[in-house]
């Protein structure tokens, strides 16, 4: 299949109308999105990522008005999450409405349920005039893409269309919240924090990832955002061995500087965030054997920068 590289909404338009998938930027990651009525395009996202078919993906809506579509019921934390924090990088699991694909939800009895708050997904949505379902646009077991050109290197022939865009700004996937019960669960953390959350709703709170909720996200089983490098947890960047084939981000400069391949030292969480991905990506396209991510503290940003790290390194 060839893929068609675009700037432009209505042909991105086009081809979703038309039962194929397409990938378009969001502030988190880019998304290989699906017209969610469509159930045969829904079954080209699982083929093109390779994508375990119990791992549901999240449905994105360009207007609150299309949440009726997609949620049986919107419970009250869910209605104060929203007014908060839509559009934006916050997912809601809801109950489903029975009319959704048991294929987009794996099965489940809820959906997860997202708007987007950036302008070229929000206009895509929009003229689509359905809602999306969209996992992150990456293979299945690689790092979420956060340029089109990561989405282009891992999926190239094997989806119609690219929608073009910049490099996603928070650069990590979204928070994800159960909002199906009386108590909201966090599922995923995100840019959206925990203690945003409850500031909302103070009964907010983080899974326990014990037996009695074993595959509330069951995304979150499989390996996930893993390079091919090996990925080691360094608490003093100062203190680092190095060898030649290793590379080091974090936030602040390790002594060995000369002996790593690559060195991000970047300003600020939000930065080392944003490009986290990126320079797994960038060190695996240049053979790097091992990345040191200098470990940083579990609050705010901090809790999903962590999780993705540690995900990465113990995969
Ligand atoms: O930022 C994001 O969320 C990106 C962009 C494209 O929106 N999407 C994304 O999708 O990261 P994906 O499929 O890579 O991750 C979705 C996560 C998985 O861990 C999945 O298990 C969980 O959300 N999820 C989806 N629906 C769910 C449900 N009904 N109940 C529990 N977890 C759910
Ligand atoms: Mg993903």
């Amino acid at each position: 299949m060839q893929t068609t590289l675009t700037d432009s909404i209505e042909i991105a338009t086009e081809f979703l109308l038309a039962g194929e998938v397409v990938a378009f930027p969001t502030e988190t990651v880019y998304g290989l999105g699906a017209n969610v009525f469509d159930e045969m395009a829904i079954r080209k996202i699982f083929l093109a990522k390779g994508r375990p078919s119990d791992n549901p993906l999240i449905a994105h809506i360009g207007k609150l008005e299309d949440l009726q579509l997609l949620a049986s019921e919107v419970t009250p934390a869910a209605e104060k999450f929203i007014a908060r924090f839509f559009p934006g990088p916050l997912t809601l699991v809801l109950p489903k409405q029975p009319t959704i694909s048991s294929l987009a939800t794996a099965r489940l009895n809820t959906i997860g349920i997202r708007m987007p708050r950036h302008p070229v997904a929000q206009s895509l949505l929009q003229t689509c005039g359905v809602p999306l379902v969209a996992p992150s646009a990456n293979l299945s077991g690689k790092p979420s893409p956060t340029t089109w050109q990561a989405v282009q290197s891992d999926l190239d022939g094997r989806i119609a269309c690219i929608l073009r865009g910049e490099q996603a700004e928070v650069g990590l996937e979204s928070t994800v919240v159960d909002c199906s019960g009386s108590v909201p669960v966090l599922l995923r953390a995100g840019a959206i924090t925990l203690e945003q959350l409850q500031e909302i709703v103070p009964i907010t709170r983080l899974a326990q990832w014990n037996a009695s909720e074993p595959t509330r996200s069951p995304g979150l089983k499989y390996k996930h955002y893993s390079p091919q490098a090996r990925v080691e947890i360094t608490v003093d960047p100062r203190t680092n061995q190095s060898s030649t084939e290793s590379a080091f981000i974090g936030l602040h400069q390790p002594s060995a500087t000369a002996d790593f391949k690559r060195v991000k030292v970047c300003q600020t969480i939000e930065e080392y965030a944003q490009s986290l991905f990126q320079f797994f990506r960038e060190c695996d396209a240049l053979g790097i054997e091992v990345i040191y991510c200098e470990a940083v503290s579990e609050t705010g940003l901090g809790l999903a920068l962590m999780d993705r790290i540690k995900r990465a390194a113990h995969g």
